[in-house]
């Protein structure tokens, strides 16, 4: 070993020795080297404006940084111990909890006797977890083709619907979000991050969210001048955009269009899914199948990234009959561990109804969200969402963040919609405790109160 691989091992060694102490163990001194190490390595080696978004390091923060090191349940907890009571959940990640043992226990056993696929044997674990796919979605929606990440799924469904129908148009909605792959983003419709890397994918026309008749006119008129169009992808509710729900009828007028052209319909389930919204699927809420279903974030439990897609048997049209492979082959995609993850998740969600679990609690939290609304209607101006996918909009980005900042304080994590905090998200834990719901609210109200006195 030369001298500098040397110390890399030496400081590896000591990172290692600090993975495997228990947090109570680790010295003061220890913890506030950490501290002081990682503010220092994510300026010089990850990026420099990443702390300047995080409430945890803002200029202002009372206790200094907070490293997180450990969470359960419904908690996060910083190095010191702090304890959060998680309302962003991860964007719509830990729906089944953070750490849950259950499906903890899955991903040990199977860590025990594999990890990742040999890639030439048969992997039982990715036909078993397809098999249960096809069973808890929707209408006739059955082959199933894993990934690692959300923009990942998106981008084979894209490119699923094109080889599909022959099409090559796509129609997708200003202000929707599906990742930030070069596909998944130029189906997205928020200008900010599409306009540092135009031109984008060419044939895609957005429209507005929840106007079906849009659709049908960006549909008609491509046709009309001798276009095909493959696919129209949207969000059953847009997450980043502030948790929008369309109206009611727009999913299955939109299906209808879809029918009448012979166009593909995606549903991005990545956020709404997975029982967020109180039903498995957001799209059972209305009785529609779309041809092409993405997953993704709570899928691997909160344990293990795994994502996907899920389509008719219609889509999975000949040439992927013949090379399987032509749609993608992700190298981790759909790998035993991550598989293992995710049907510990179905099974969890199935057997303890956390779609129900988030209907219900969100019908309280949400109630609890528009009293404070009618209490402070000079700060919030809009509470919306379903199931436990909600979303506070603020009369302005600097009230948003400064209550997201008081909630902070008072050790409750939420989010804005990605660099925006006019509009909050609360996307807790389906397992999230009736007394800590009221916390969250009293805490709100708290946070409320004190913007409203720095106001004055
Ligand atoms: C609806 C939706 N689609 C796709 C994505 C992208 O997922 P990922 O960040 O895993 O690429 C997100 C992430 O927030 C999302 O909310």
């Amino acid at each position: 070993m030369t001298n500098e691989d040397k110390q890399v091992v030496c400081e590896l060694d000591r990172i290692l020795g600090l993975i495997k102490t228990n947090s109570a163990d680790i010295p003061a001194d220890e913890k506030r080297r950490m501290v002081e190490e990682t503010l220092v390595n994510f300026d010089e080696y990850v990026s420099p404006g990443w702390l300047k978004y995080r409430k945890s390091v803002s200029d202002d923060s009372e206790e200094g940084a907070v490293l997180e090191w450990e969470d359960e349940g419904a908690y996060c907890y910083g190095l010191n111990g702090e304890e959060f009571i998680d309302c962003l959940g991860g964007f719509g990640i830990y729906t089944c909890g953070h750490r849950n043992p259950e499906i903890m226990d899955a991903v040990r056993a199977q860590l025990e006797h594999q990890a990742l696929h040999s890639q030439e044997l048969l992997d039982p674990l990715r036909g078993y977890l397809a098999h249960a796919m096809a069973e808890i979605t929707p209408g006739d929606l059955q082959m199933c083709f894993f990934t690692n990440g959300g923009a990942e799924a998106v981008e084979m469904a894209l490119k699923l619907a094109r080889i599909a129908t022959g099409g090559r148009w796509y129609i997708s909605m200003v202000n929707g979000f599906h990742g930030k792959s070069m596909g998944a983003i130029s189906v997205g419709g928020k200008n900010t991050y599409r306009v540092p890397y135009t031109p984008m994918v060419q044939q895609i026309q957005h429209v507005e969210f929840g106007d079906a008749g849009a659709v049908r006119s960006a549909i008609a008129n491509l046709v009309a001048v001798g276009e095909k169009v493959a696919a129209v992808i949207l969000e059953p509710i847009q997450g980043e955009a502030g948790v929008i729900v369309p109206p009611k009828g727009y999913l299955s007028e939109v299906r209808r269009i879809c029918d009448e052209y012979g166009v593909a319909l995606i549903f991005d389930e990545i956020q709404c899914g997975m029982g967020r919204t109180g039903t498995m699927w957001r799209c059972e809420d209305e009785g529609v199948t779309p041809d092409i279903m993405c997953f993704g974030k709570a899928f691997g439990g909160g344990i293990l990234p795994i994502t996907g897609i899920i389509c008719t048997p219609r889509m999975w049209v000949p040439e992927l009959v013949d090379n399987p492979w032509l749609l993608g082959s992700p190298t981790f995609g759909g790998n035993p561990l991550c598989c293992a993850a995710a049907i510990a998740t179905i099974r969890y969600m199935l057997a303890n109804d956390i779609p129900g679990m988030c209907k219900s609690k969100g019908a309280f939290l949400k109630r609890g969200l528009m009293d404070l609304k009618e209490a402070y209607p000079d700060i919030i101006d809009d509470v919306r969402g379903e199931g436990l996918m909600l979303s506070v909009e603020f009369v302005d980005h600097e009230t948003g963040y400064a209550v997201a900042r008081g909630l902070f304080s008072r050790r409750v994590m939420t989010a804005g919609t990605l660099v925006n905090a006019k509009t909050i998200r609360f996307e807790p834990p389906a397992i999230i405790s009736q007394q800590d719901m009221e916390a969250v609210l009293v805490r709100m109200g708290e946070a409320l109160e004190e913007v409203r006195a720095t106001r004055a």
